[in-house]
């Protein structure tokens, strides 16, 4: 299955208008990168631009978090599911619909079109938030459904900007894989996954911290591709799966060694780091030494430095390119 095509059809099937991706470098001096697939919707969401129409929209946004907010960058390589450049689909409703389709459409979604099996499902919502509890029971068995704080159920896209309360769908990897501690609902282990992210869009922070709420009651959905990917081919790492191998098995030619997982963590640091730099360069992000350019020089410089743990001494970013592109 062709998951951003059965996303966008799906979501243009419900009348939302199928938006391309926009730019990595946002025209917002507050982000430093495009983080998240609502970013290029910011200000419709606060009012300054006025209603498109039809209010509602869906997106493949390619997306990097490194450097700023949301920071994945040391964590690359060394987990299943991080990475500095990765894609969000998402659907977007500014004062059209709000939580009860939001969630009726990601399940119908998740269990009709991707058919996920349910018993694998959990969903979260914010702990103050009882209406969406009330409109997830009509979906799913109560004892699936886990509320948390703050931290976990409150979505920002910086330290200003949109920001709402939120509800996530989690995936169940199975506890004959993974067993750790950690391995429970709202632990760090990798058998609970969240693949999708619903914000209930309902303020503006401003710089002070104020939250002001929005001109109407908003929406603003991300699922992550690469994760759900892995899910549907079955594997348990986003590396693992038909996104990634063909870079990881490109890294493997150049060293002249075969990928194993175990000790992979510099061959999934390139093949995640790749496709930033060769997304950032194609679109004009320059190296500098500091802001925008200092973040892709960083990113640069930690993927030749795992080549060279590698054993690779020659310039070899530029000979992964062609296998980006074409993936
Ligand atoms: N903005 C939310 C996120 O990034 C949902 O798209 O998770």
């Amino acid at each position: 299955m062709d998951i951003r095509e059965a996303y966008l059809n799906f979501f243009a099937s419900k009348g939302h208008e199928i938006i391309p991706s926009a730019p990595l470098v946002p025209n917002d001096a507050t982000l430093l990168f495009t983080n998240a697939g609502m970013v290029p919707f910011k200000s419709i969401f606060t009012g300054e631009v006025p209603r498109p129409t039809p209010p509602i929209r869906t997106s493949c946004q390619t997306c990097i978090r490194a450097g700023g907010k949301h920071n994945d960058l040391d964590n690359v390589g060394y987990t299943a599911r991080h990475h500095t450049f990765f894609e969000m689909l998402g659907n977007f409703s500014f004062g059209e619909y709000f939580k009860k389709d939001a969630i009726a459409y990601a399940w119908e979604f998740v269990t009709q079109v991707l058919k996920l099996p349910k018993d694998r499902l959990y969903v979260t919502v914010h702990e103050s938030d009882d209406e969406a509890f009330a409109l997830w029971e009509q979906h799913i068995a109560k004892e699936r459904i886990y509320r948390f704080g703050d931290h976990d159920n409150f979505w920002q896209m910086g330290d200003t900007g949109p920001c709402g309360p939120c509800s996530e769908i989690f995936y169940d990897q199975g506890g004959e894989h993974f067993n750790t501690p950690e391995d429970y609902m709202g632990g760090d282990g990798d058998r609970f996954l969240e693949i999708w992210n619903l914000v209930f869009m309902q303020y503006e922070r401003s710089s002070d911290g104020k939250l002001t709420p929005l001109p109407k009651p908003s929406i603003d959905t991300g699922m992550g591709l690469e994760r759900v990917t892995a899910i549907m081919e079955g594997k348990f790492s986003n590396y693992d799966s038909s996104l990634f191998m063909p870079l990881i098995e490109e890294v493997a030619k150049l060293c002249g060694k075969p990928y194993a997982y175990e000790s992979g963590a510099s061959y999934r640091v390139i093949s995640d780091h790749i496709r930033s730099v060769t997304f950032l360069l194609a679109q004009g992000t320059t190296f500098d030494k500091e802001g925008r350019g200092y973040v892709l020089r960083r990113i640069l410089r930690r993927a030749i430095r795992h080549g060279y743990l590698l054993g690779i001494k020659e310039p070899f970013m530029y000979r992964l390119v062609d296998k980006v592109c074409e993936l």
